[in-house]
């Protein structure tokens, strides 16, 4: 059974400017015990996508099930069986870690020696139990963090959403986040469903990811499988010239992957195009794809190999560098 199905899932929010399409269609699964990863620039959609599965927001159109029950028709089903952590933090400061903890756990009705036993468990899972009598706010943005993983784990849920989990901390507090997750999986096998602008998270964390780019899904699947799609090397050349003439050259060779482009800065502070082209062999084709461009009267200011990442997937696939971070 999937732990998470959503089938043309669409939303729209009112806007002054007419409706804005927040997610277009959105069909995809993700396996029990599996973890799963949206990347997306800014305004894809993630968000939104996690608030209908997590039932806080209504679709517009189509359908979605968490742990097998209907997100609007059986939301209460579906609300028993997930936890989640937003985006922006949301701590109450006065309150001491133990206190939120606490306060969360008599919400989902968890009675006086389970909340002991697992606030207990789950602070030191995030390695929060010397702290847990502070109040939250003299928290730093990492204590928070792992805080809010926690009360989203009070629960015991099938089905974990984590929106930016890792947003803002410090590679030590990441790496924390990192180690917690795959314990969870590996221990409770939880399913996680996350999103995150660090491919870096994705490649290290997700066994599927998943780029979702102004409401539509345009990608999924394992980050190897994605990045074995790219071809074998990922040749980068930047200089000037006429961008229209040097993309179609190109593009018409028989051994290039993927193409993209972008304008970067040049070593003089000079606008200068890079491309980003997808080939079969990077050092058997530098000398093929060096000739052909000057040939074209494009003049090369740097060029370099190397083998495709998930960022060049996301760059190919949106056209977005992927912010790392
Ligand atoms: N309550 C709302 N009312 C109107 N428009 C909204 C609302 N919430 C989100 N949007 C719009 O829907 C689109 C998707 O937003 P969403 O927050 O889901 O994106 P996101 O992928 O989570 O972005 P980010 O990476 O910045 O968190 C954006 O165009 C956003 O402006
Ligand atoms: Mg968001």
């Amino acid at each position: 059974m999937n732990a998470i199905e959503s089938y043309q899932l669409v939303k729209s929010y009112p806007g002054r400017g007419g409706a804005v399409q927040a997610l277009r269609g959105v069909t995809f699964s993700v396996q029990r015990g599996e973890i799963y990863a949206l990347l997306g620039p800014n305004g894809a959609g993630k968000t939104t996508l996690i608030s209908i599965l997590t039932t806080l927001l209504a679709p517009t159109a189509g359908r979605a099930a968490v742990a097998g029950f209907d997100v609007v028709t059986q939301s209460a089903e579906v609300r028993r069986r997930l936890g989640v952590t937003f985006q922006e933090i949301v701590l109450d400061t006065e309150l001491s870690g133990r206190q939120v903890l606490d306060v969360h756990g008599r919400l989902y009705g968890l009675d006086h020696p389970t909340r002991k036993r697992r606030i207990a468990a789950l602070a030191a899972l995030v390695e929060l139990s010397d702290v847990l009598d502070r109040k939250t706010g003299t928290y730093s943005g990492g204590m928070k963090r792992r805080l809010e993983l926690a009360r989203g784990l009070l629960p015991s849920p099938q089905v974990l959403f984590l929106d930016e989990p890792t947003q803002g901390l410090d590679p030590q507090n990441r790496a924390g986040i990192w180690r917690y997750l795959r314990r969870l999986r590996e221990e409770e096998g939880i399913t996680l469903l996350l999103t995150t602008h660090s491919m870096e998270e994705a490649e290290s964390l997700a066994d599927r990811v998943g780029i979702l780019d102004d409401g539509e899904l345009l990608l999924t699947g394992s980050p190897a499988e994605l990045i074995g799609q790219m071809g074998a090397d990922v040749v980068t050349l930047a200089g000037t010239g006429d961008v229209g003439r040097q993309s179609a050259l190109l593009a018409g060779l028989p051994f290039v992957t993927s193409l993209v482009h972008h304008v970067a800065e040049g070593p003089l502070g000079e606008p200068s195009i890079c491309f980003q082209i997808g080939v079969d062999s990077g050092e058997r084709r530098l000398a093929e794809l060096i000739a052909a461009t000057l040939a074209a009267g494009f003049a090369i200011h740097q060029v370099a190999i190397h083998r495709p990442s998930l960022g060049d997937v996301f760059l190919a696939c949106t056209g977005e560098q992927l912010r790392d971070g």
